[in-house]
């Protein structure tokens, strides 16, 4: 049976006020699913609570990884199941170069010493698939990084910690073209039987490079709709109004 990240009638509050009103959602591993939807709709609420951000109340429904329910667990502990988790460290970090806080993490994902060389075996590659200056891995960690660099970090992230499962938010991260490239290159390197990844963006032009297996739109904090990769070249073109329309949201 298909390993699944999957989303149980989720209901989430912000001190009181109801955010996420039932959401449902599969992600099977081997496909890579894109979120869309307007300002406001709940997706990158989704995206922290599937991540274990402590703000927000989870009153109801499941968060089931390969089947466990994660819901009850620490950040920490949903990476080690292999969850990705890009809004974990946002900060930065003095003294602490990308790649020992690349080994930290990698150490921290599988619970124990990863051997240098296989480390910078990953290291090595995800580099070069990223066509990256080597010089770039000794640079403290987000220490005057543009959004650009800090994305690239992240992208660089996700490929050496090779998850099962990779929410990305891309909806406010004000990326260039070329940045947007980055990240996908990193994903589609990634794309295979044991990665699942949920893509959040408004940009139609994202979903050209990373072509999407399915989409899903959320209004209100539900998914009102899900279709094919054609159903995000229709809200490109359409807007969200007739949707609206036809989900009475
Ligand atoms: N920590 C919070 N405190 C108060 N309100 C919040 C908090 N987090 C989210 N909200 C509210 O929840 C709603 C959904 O926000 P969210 O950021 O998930 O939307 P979004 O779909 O990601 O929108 P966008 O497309 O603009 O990124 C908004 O009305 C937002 O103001
Ligand atoms: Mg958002």
């Amino acid at each position: 049976m298909t390993k699944t990240l999957e989303i149980r009638d989720l209901w989430v509050n912000v001190e009181d006020t109801p955010i996420l009103k039932g959401v449902n959602l599969t992600l099977p591993r081997g496909e890579v699913h894109a979120l869309m939807g307007p300002n406001g709709a709940g997706k990158s609420t989704l995206g922290k609570v599937i991540a274990g951000d402590p703000g927000y109340e989870v009153v109801r429904g499941q968060i089931l990884l390969d089947g466990e329910d994660i819901a009850g667990l620490e950040p920490d502990e949903r990476a080690r199941k292999g969850l990705f988790l890009a809004f974990q460290y946002p900060v930065e970090v003095p003294g602490v170069t990308i790649a020992n806080f690349l080994r930290l993490a990698l150490q921290a994902r599988y619970g124990k010493e990863v051997p240098l060389t296989e480390f910078y075996g990953k290291l090595q590659r995800a580099i070069e698939t990223l066509e990256w200056d080597e010089a770039y891995v000794t640079r403290y960690l987000n220490e005057g990084f543009s959004g650009g660099e800090k994305k690239r970090n992240e992208i660089l992230q996700l490929m050496v910690l090779e998850p099962a499962y990779a929410i990305l938010d891309e909806t406010d991260s004000g990326l260039d073209i070329d940045a947007l490239k980055v990240v996908a290159k990193g994903v589609n390197a990634m794309r295979g039987p044991d990665f699942g990844a949920l893509v959040i963006t408004h940009y139609q032009r994202l979903l050209n490079y990373i072509v999407p297996d399915v989409v899903h739109v959320m209004m209100d904090g539900r998914i009102v709709k899900t279709g094919g990769r054609e159903l995000a070249l229709e809200l490109e073109e359409r807007g969200y109004d007739w949707l609206k329309e036809e989900v009475g949201a």
